[in-house]
C-alpha cells in the first residue's frame, strides 16, 4: 500500500523514537514554586519512575507586549543513585518527536550511561507530542487519504520523481498554510532555546544548563550554546549537525550523509565475517564489493519491476529505505539482510509479512513538526524546482547510493509558507562557560563525525571523541569506553583526550538473532 511506503520514508527520513498519540494536561505550574510535580497520565514502557508537570512559557518570545503562552509538558525520572547532583536535560530529535515519552521509556538506559546520580528532565519540544503539536491536517484520516493522493516517493525512483515531489510539496506548503497560520512562525529552534532556559530557571538548581542532545537535539544544543555562553553548565551533542549548514541549506545539514557510503561498505564487510545463518547475505558474494554491486542491482531491477507481497509492495523508495533503517538501527539488519537475500534469490516472501507490518506500524506519523520546525529555521527559499538543484547535486555527490531520503526535504523547505520569528544568525565561534563535549559514530548513516569534528573547531575548548561502531548516535550501541567519558564529564567535568576513539560491544550480526 502507498501509505506504507509513506511510513518507510518517514521512518528512513527522521529520528529515533516514534511518536505517540496526544492526550491530556498536567497539573499547571502555579507561577510561585516553579514546576509542581505529580503522577503521569501514561505508563512508562520500561517501568521506570517518573513525574510530570507543566510550565506556562511566552508563545512569543519577540513580541514583549505579547501575553500569549505556551504550556510546556516536562517530565522527570529522578536520579537513581541519589542524592541527586542536578538535572540533565534531554532532547530526542528528528526534529518532530517528542520528548517525554522517549524520555520515560530510555530512562534506564540512560542512568546506565550517565551513571544515575542526575535527575533527567525532559519537554516536547514546541511543534511536537503535548506542546502545541504542529499539524497541517484535522486528524488521521485526513493524513492517511493525502498519503494515498501523493504517494512520498524518493527523488531517484523515477525520471519524473523529482518534479512530482515539487508538486505534491507545494500542495502540502500551501495546506501548511492555510492550517497552521497561527503558530508556523513560533515553533523555530531559537524559542525552543528560550525554552530550555526557561525551564532551568524554573528548576532553580545552580542557573546552568546540562544538556543531552541526539541528532537535531545536538543542532538546538548548538544554539542555545551560542544564545547563551555564560550559562551553559555541561553539554553532550551526540549525532551532530552541521550547525553552519543547517540554517543556510534547504532544511539540512548538506553534509549530513558524508559517512552513509562508507556505513553499507563496512556493514557488508561485516557480514562477510560471519556465516550465512548470522547474516542471510553472507554467502552471495565472496567480497563486499561484489556484494554492493549485486544488492545496487537489486534495486535497479525493483525499479522497474517492483515486487508484490500481500498488500505491500517493494519498490526502490522502499529497498533504500529499509537499507538506510539498517544502518541507522543495527539491531534489526540482521532481518534486513534476510529480506534482501530472499528478494535476491526468489524466495516465497510470505514470512516478511509480520516484519512489514511491524515496520509500518512503529512509525505513526501524528504531525509536520519536522517541516515546520526545520523548514522555519533555514533562511533559503526558492520558487523552482531548478532553484534547489545544485544542492541536490552536491548531496548526490556524497552519497550516490542514498541521498535521495533527503530530496523531498530539500523541495519542501524551500517552499515553507514560514520563516521562525527568531532564526540564529551568528557563526559557532563562542566560548561558552564550560566545554561542550561532541560525539559521533564512525559510520553514522544520518550524522556523520566529519560534522562533530567541524562544530568542534568552532566551539573554544569543546572537545569530540569518536565512538567506532554503527548505527545512529551512541544510543545506537554499547561502549563501556563511551559510557565512562559521559559519566567523567557529568559528573565530574572531566574531558576526554581530543582523538579519542572508543570501540563498541556490539555484534551486529549475533550468534543468537534478535527477536
Ligand atoms: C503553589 O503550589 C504549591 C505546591 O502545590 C503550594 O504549596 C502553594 O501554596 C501554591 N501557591 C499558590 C499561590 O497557590
Ligand atoms: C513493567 O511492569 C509490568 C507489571 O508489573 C510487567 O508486566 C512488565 O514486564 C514490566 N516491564 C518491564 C520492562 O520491566
Ligand atoms: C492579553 O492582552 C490582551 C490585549 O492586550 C488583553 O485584552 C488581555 O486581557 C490580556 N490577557 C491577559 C490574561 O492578561
Ligand atoms: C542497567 O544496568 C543494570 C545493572 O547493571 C542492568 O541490570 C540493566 O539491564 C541495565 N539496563 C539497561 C537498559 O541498560
Ligand atoms: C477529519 O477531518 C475532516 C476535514 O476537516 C472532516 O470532514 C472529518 O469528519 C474528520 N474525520 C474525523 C474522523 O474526525
Ligand atoms: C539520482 O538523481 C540525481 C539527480 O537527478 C542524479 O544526479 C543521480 O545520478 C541519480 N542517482 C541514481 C543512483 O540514480
Ligand atoms: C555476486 O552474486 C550475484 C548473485 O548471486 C551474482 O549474480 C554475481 O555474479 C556475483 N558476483 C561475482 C563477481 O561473482
Ligand atoms: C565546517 O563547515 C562549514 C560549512 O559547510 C565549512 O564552510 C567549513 O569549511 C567547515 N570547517 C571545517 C574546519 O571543517
Amino acid at each position: 500500500m502507498f501509505a506504507h511506503h509513506h511510513l518507510l520514508l518517514a521512518t528512513a527520513a527522521a529520528t529515533l523514537a516514534a511518536a505517540t498519540p496526544l492526550k491530556g494536561i498536567y497539573p499547571q505550574d502555579n507561577g510561585t514554586t516553579g514546576i509542581t510535580w505529580g503522577p503521569c497520565d501514561f505508563e512508562s514502557k520500561t517501568n521506570a519512575t517518573i513525574q510530570c508537570g507543566s510550565l506556562p512559557v511566552p508563545l512569543d518570545y519577540s513580541n514583549p507586549k505579547s501575553n500569549r503562552t505556551l504550556t510546556l509538558q516536562v517530565v522527570k525520572a529522578p536520579a537513581v543513585n541519589g542524592p541527586s547532583k542536578g538535572s540533565i536535560l534531554f532532547n530526542f530529535g528528528g526534529p518532530g518527536y517528542q520528548a517525554i515519552n522517549s524520555l520515560a521509556d530510555t530512562a534506564p538506559l540512560l542512568f546506565n550511561m550517565t551513571g544515575g546520580h542526575h535527575d533527567l528532565v525532559a519537554f516536547d519540544p514546541r511543534g511536537t507530542g503535548r506542546s502545541i503539536p504542529y499539524s497541517c491536517y484535522d486528524n488521521a484520516t485526513e493524513r492517511e487519504l493525502a498519503a494515498l493522493k501523493y504517494p512520498g516517493k524518493f527523488g531517484n525512483s523515477s525520471d519524473v520523481g523529482l518534479g512530482e515531489t515539487w508538486a505534491y510539496a507545494t500542495i502540502l506548503a500551501n495546506r501548511c498554510e492555510e492550517k497552521t497560520k497561527d503558530i508556523g512562525s513560533f515553533i523555530g529552534t531559537s524559542f525552543v532555546a528560550r525554552d530550555l532556559m526557561q525551564v532551568v530557571d524554573t528548576l532553580g538548581e545552580d542557573g546552568l544548563l546540562n544538556f543531552w542532545g541526539f541528532s537535531y537535539g545536538s543542532l538546538l544544543g548548538e544554539v542555545v550554546a551560542a544564545m547563551f555562553p555564560d550559562r551553559m553548565g555541561r553539554l553532550i551533542l551526540d549525532g551532530v549537525v552541521n550547525g553552519n549548514n543547517y540554517y543556510h541549506n534547504f532544511g539540512i545539514d548538506k553534509d549530513q550523509l558524508l559517512a552513509v557510503e562508507d556505513a553499507w561498505d563496512a556493514m557488508l564487510e561485516e557480514c562477510l565475517k560471519v556465516s550465512s545463518d548470522r547474516c542471510a547475505l553472507a554467502e552471495v558474494n565472496s567480497t563486499a564489493a561484489e556484494l554492493k554491486q549485486t544488492l545496487s542491482n537489486l534495486v535497479q531491477q525493483v525499479k522497474y519491476a517492483p515486487i508484490v507481497v500481500d498488500d505491500f509492495v517493494l519498490d526502490y523508495t522502499s529497498l533504500v529505505a529499509i537499507s538506510y533503517v539498517a544502518m541507522k538501527n543495527p539491531s534489526i539488519a540482521p532481518a534486513v539482510f534476510k529480506v534482501l537475500h530472499d528478494i535476491l534469490t526468489g524466495q516465497d516472501l510470505a514470512s516478511l509479512v509480520p516484519l512489514l507490518t511491524a515496520q509500518a506500524a512503529n512509525i505513526a506519523v501524528d504531525g509536520d513538526g519536522l517541516y515546520g520546525i526545520k523548514c522555519s529555521d533555514s533562511f533559503p527559499r526558492s520558487s523552482t524546482l531548478a532553484g534547489v538543484m545544485s544542492e541536490i547535486e552536491y548531496g548526490v555527490s556524497t552519497s550516490p547510493n542514498f541521498w535521495g531520503i533527503l530530496t523531498t526535504q530539500v523541495i519542501q523547505c524551500a517552499q515553507w509558507p514560514f520563516e521562525a520569528k527568531e532564526r540564529y544568525t551568528g557563526d559557532f565561534k563562542v566560548k561558552t562557560k564550560n566545554p561542550i563535549l561532541f560525539v559521533g559514530n564512525s559510520y553514522d548513516p544520518a550524522t556523520p563525525p566529519h560534522s562533530a569534528r567541524n562544530m568542534t573547531a568552532f566551539f573554544e575548548d569543546s572537545v569530540m571523541w569518536e565512538q567506532h561502531g554503527f548505527g545512529h548516535t551512541t544510543l545506537a550501541g554499547r561502549s563501556e569506553c563511551s559510557w565512562k567519558i559521559i559519566q567523567d564529564y557529568f559528573n565530574d567535568g572531566k574531558l576526554p583526550d581530543p582523538n579519542t576513539v572508543c570501540e563498541t560491544e556490539v555484534d551486529i550480526f549475533p550468534e543468537t538473532p534478535r527477536a
